[in-house]
């Protein structure tokens, strides 16, 4: 059966041959890319995509102001790019950071060993552990991850951070919190202290494989770019001292997922308080309803046509929540779109991944409200491409009929003078 397309609003191309890559699907075949990754992480594929159709001369600076697993990143340096990424979450600037870094492959090994030594011996108890972790991980396995991350802190970094990847890669095979899609639920699991050792070394000698294997294709292939990324707020590129040639990222999409939830046990292990994460949940785009304003307001925001016809469709016995939420994330892109375009360069383009959203029957279609944030803040709208087309819930579906919901990639650039 031939399905026809979707007719689409003027200025949107059909990209369907890149549907997988909006997803962490492909990037699960990928070395390195997979030591880690998000639920909604796309694959490098995408990546690779926008930079074939930009063609960057070499040299440029690739920027991702919502970092997440650091795709953006570590195409970008394999495509001989310098990069630089941004994320609010100390969890993403570790990925990304450990995903990007050139290492030094037995200094790495002797450190395994050290730790694993320094394990045999260690006497060390930890004090009290958050209720979360606690239901978590049994008293035993917390013994073992406790002590396993005593160990690694006493290195420098990169090997810090390579090891601290390695335990958070091995952590969702013992713990009961698990995230799922957008959400978190609690399974059960059998007590499983003694495994994790062997599954930390095997994790360790895993990614050291993925690293040998990159350097074979590697050295075949001329310069590798500098990468970085740091814990910053997209709202505020516009302080950053980088000025760019491209920008690709993936905001959150204002879906309530809240990612300090999704990801707080890897939080907690990696040593963040409770107190933390609460600040690191009110300080995030507000994508979800428990996220504040910033102290200051953007000056010139006024809420997109779009939008408003949108709130303005939704039931009057809605959450209040969410038309606040919606309005929240639309000024709070401005700020980012703003802030963005300060440290453009003249001829710098910007590529941002997202998904469109339905509340009660209403579909809130976020790629073209942010054509319109785009150029309130002064950007040329260049078109959106639209890789996939999600459809709602079963339970969704019989209340409100079908309402398939577009995930594209807008397209902005430095505006011509
Ligand atoms: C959709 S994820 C990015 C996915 C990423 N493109 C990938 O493929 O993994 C969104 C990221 O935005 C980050 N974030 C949320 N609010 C932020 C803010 N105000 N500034 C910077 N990063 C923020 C979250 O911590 C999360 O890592």
């Amino acid at each position: 059966m031939r399905h026809s397309l979707p007719p689409l609003p003027q200025g949107f191309t059909h990209r369907s041959d890149l549907a997988q890559a909006a997803t962490p699907r492909l990037l699960k075949q990928r070395p390195i890319h997979r030591w880690f990754y998000f639920p909604h992480s796309y694959s490098p594929e995408l990546v690779e995509a926008i930079l074939d159709e930009w063609r960057l001369q070499s040299g440029s600076l690739v920027v991702d102001p919502f970092v997440g697993a650091g795709t953006t990143l570590l195409v970008a340096k394999e495509r001989g790019y310098d990069a630089f990424g941004l994320d609010i979450s100390p969890l993403a600037v570790l990925v990304s950071n450990v995903k990007v870094t050139d290492y030094d492959i037995a200094a790495i090994r002797a450190a395994l060993s050290r730790v694993l030594k320094t394990l045999q011996s260690s006497k060390e108890h930890p004090g009290k552990c958050s209720p979360r972790v606690a239901r978590a991980l049994t008293e035993a396995e917390y013994l073992i991850f406790w002590r396993l991350r005593q160990a690694i802190l006493k290195f420098d970094e990169p090997i810090r951070g390579f090891m601290l990847l390695a335990l958070l890669g091995i952590l969702p095979r013992f713990s009961r919190a698990v995230a799922d899609g957008g959400w978190f639920r609690w399974v059960e699991n059998p007590e499983q202290a003694p495994l994790i050792l062997p599954a930390f070394r095997a994790q360790i000698q895993w990614m050291l494989e993925e690293i040998e294997q990159l350097n074979v294709t590697n050295n075949q292939r001329g310069r590798f770019g500098y990468a970085e990324a740091i814990s910053y707020d997209a709202r505020n590129m516009h302080l950053l001292p980088h000025t760019f040639d491209g920008l690709i990222t993936s905001p959150p999409y204002p879906n309530r997922h809240d990612y300090s939830r999704i990801f707080q046990i890897e939080l907690l292990a990696l040593g963040y308080d409770e107190d933390s994460i609460f600040q690191l949940r009110h300080n995030s785009l507000r994508s979800h309803v428990e996220a504040r304003p910033p102290k200051t307001a953007p000056s010139r925001y006024q809420i997109p046509r779009t939008l408003q016809a949108c709130l303005e469709n939704m039931p009057k016995d809605i959450d209040p929540r969410i038309p606040k939420m919606l309005k929240g994330y639309f000024e709070d892109m401005y700020s980012v779109l703003w802030s963005a375009r300060q440290r453009m360069k003249q001829r710098a383009k910007l590529a941002l991944v997202v998904g469109n959203v339905r509340y009660e029957g209403v579909l809130v279609p976020i790629d073209e409200i942010l054509a319109e944030v785009g150029e309130m803040v002064g950007l040329d709208w260049l078109g959106t491409w639209l890789i996939r087309v999600r459809g709602n819930s079963a339970q969704q579906m019989g209340k409100y009929r079908r309402i398939p919901a577009r995930e594209s990639v807008v397209f902005f650039s430095f505006p011509d003078s």
